[in-house]
């Protein structure tokens, strides 16, 4: 049997990330980590605040704060959102712990001694106001492939092209905006994964199930030729290079942030030496399954750049099983933006609506093939007809008669019909596709098959409307309450992984035998899993409808200071 090691992109430090970070790798991976939980898989689910490099810098310069400092805060502040949006990772870790510390400077190590890293001298801006050579990303300017005014150094977050400072139009210092900007001579070490460019384009070619946008991404990086690339930047926070001449110099950030998805398994493991053992993730493990998360930006370090360095490593890595990258996901028609204060960020979402909507809503929705834009309008569209109208109004108009007419508990008695072995027929039908669409981690398909899933119900309350048959056959009205509670169940059952607290609120108010910390599909399939006479615990109505005002003074309060 397959084990289950998921990733989701580690967040960068600087600060709460917004919806679109959520449903771009954070939250899809957490859907995958509960729904192989729940068939029974044995799961790893490992994320981590990514550390170190310019951002870091730059955000803890902004907040007047010691890095350090400023890293260790702001990881507990992130740790918090996460919990609050019940992210179930196993571990969630740092890139600047000792584990990572030392995981990159192994993979350093074995990297040279395979002769994958050259010394170069190479020309780099030298800001002359600063005082200091510019590490990529702190020079910004105008983007030479799609005319983006503001495109970093390293990476165009427009096209997504990776770039170099000297390739940038009008290029000036991000600290200082200074244009005095001097190419002089310094020494840095180069990774060189050319010789290593056919085993990737096999590597990439051997999934053919990977999505089309992950592997376009990866063949156009391939394509392009590998250009050896610096791993080594002129800053003080990161992990310090172990070499002669190169001592007051540390590792370029997309060095050891891959790594750190091996760094914080470490982590993990030595909190529970005994038990734990990160080995047997990484280390020569066929049957390890490595399911990857991110945005399409993330795309070719994890698709070409991580794998060739484990490759290059000579030891052998758990290498991706799949790859799923997301497109953009927009906030009304432009960019979230954390310096406009445009868009919504995950902990002020948590400030108007609890997490199960923010979950199901965005996964709707999610960028999965194109990009995709929140509009509150839609958002508030998606909670009243499916959350309030679909799921919640079946759960409480069938507890709601169920307890006028039996009392608070699963009636007894009565014999299933035609009606009733047809409704099981379909809903096992629909449950089989949505755990298919699940388990091959298409999201809005799945949520397309749930939301057939709560019409079956719907459908089957209307058909035999037992509000009205309770009075003519009291006996058969039993038996249909009955279905239409486990039905419930079975809802509840498929909502865990997208929306846990209403899955847990259902299957507590059920009294089922389901393991609320962590249910089972076991038994779901059965369908009859409540057989009368289980006592209810009537609960309000799961969800609440979001109104035309709220939504116009949402739209206002969250619509920034400036253009995107
Ligand atoms: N911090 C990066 C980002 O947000 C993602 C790093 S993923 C890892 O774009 F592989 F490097 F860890
Ligand atoms: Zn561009």
């Amino acid at each position: 049997m397959a084990r289950y090691l998921i990733t989701s992109a580690l967040p960068y430090i600087n600060g709460i990330k917004h919806l679109g970070n959520l449903v771009g790798s954070l939250l899809p991976a957490d859907v995958a980590a509960r729904t192989l939980r729940m068939e029974g898989e044995e799961v790893l689910f490992i994320c981590a605040t990514d550390e170190h490099g310019t951002p870091a810098e730059l955000a803890a310069r902004e907040a007047g704060q010691e890095v350090a400092e400023f890293a260790r805060r702001e990881h507990v502040r992130q740790r918090e959102v996460y919990e609050a949006f019940a992210l179930s990772f196993d571990w969630f870790g740092r890139t600047s712990s000792a584990a990572n510390h030392e995981m990159t400077e192994r993979f350093y190590q074995k990297l040279d001694e395979n002769g994958f890293i050259e010394e170069r001298t190479i020309r780099q801006f030298f800001s002359v106001d600063d005082d200091r050579f510019l590490p990529d990303r702190y020079v910004t300017g105008t983007c030479p492939h799609c005319g983006y005014e503001r495109a970093r150094g390293d990476q165009c977050e427009n096209c997504t092209r990776v770039l170099d400072p000297v390739d940038l139009i009008g290029p000036r210092s991000t600290i200082s905006g200074s244009e005095r900007l001097e190419l002089r001579e310094t020494r840095h070490l180069f990774l060189n994964l050319g010789p290593l460019a056919e085993r990737l384009r096999q590597f990439i070619l051997a999934h053919e199930d990977w999505p089309r946008l992950s592997t376009s991404v990866a063949l156009k990086w391939l394509d392009e030729g590998l250009r050896p690339r610096a791993i080594t930047r002129d800053l003080s926070w990161g992990v310090p290079v172990p070499r002669e001449g190169f001592r007051d110099k540390v590792f370029y950030v997309w060095f050891d942030a891959p790594i750190g998805y091996i760094g914080a398994t470490k982590e993990w493991a030595d909190a529970e030496p005994s038990r734990r053992d990160w080995r047997r993730w990484w280390l020569q493990q066929d049957d390890v399954r490595y399911i990857q998360f991110m945005a399409k930006d993330n795309l070719p370090f994890h698709t070409i750049f991580f794998p060739g360095m484990e490759m290059g490593s000579g030891e052998p890595w758990t290498l991706a099983s799949y790859i799923k990258g997301f497109s953009w996901l927009t906030y009304d028609g432009g960019k979230f933006s954390t310096s406009q204060s445009r868009g919504v960020f995950m902990d002020q979402a948590l400030d108007i609506l609890p997490a199960d909507y923010w979950r199901y809503g965005l996964l709707a929705q999610a960028p999965e093939t194109d990009d995709a834009d929140f509009t509150w309008e839609r958002f508030a569209a998606t909670v009243n007809k499916d959350l309030v109208g679909m799921f919640g109004n079946y759960c409480h108009r069938v507890l709601t008669l169920t307890v006028a007419n039996f009392g608070a508990e699963v009636p007894v008695g009565g014999v299933p019909g035609a009606l009733e072995a047809r409704l099981t027929d379909d809903v096992k039908s629909s449950l089989d596709a949505y755990r298919a669409h699940l388990r091959a981690f298409e999201y809005r398909r799945a949520v397309q098959e749930l939301r057939r899933l709560w019409s079956l119900g719907n459908l089957y309350l209307e058909e035999r409307a037992p509000w009205r048959l309770v009075k003519q056959d009291r006996e058969t009205a039993a038996a249909v309450l009955r279905q239409t509670l486990n039905l419930m169940r079975v809802y509840a059952l498929a909502a865990w992984p997208l929306m846990p607290a209403a899955a847990r609120t259902v299957l507590n108010g059920l009294g089922c035998q389901d393991d609320l910390r962590e249910p089972r599909y076991t038994g779901a399939e059965r369908f009859h899993a409540l057989i009368g006479g289980e006592s209810l615990m009537p609960f309000p109505p799961l969800f609440r409808r979001l109104d035309a005002d709220e939504v116009a003074a949402l739209s206002a309060r969250y619509a920034g200071t400036g253009p995107s």
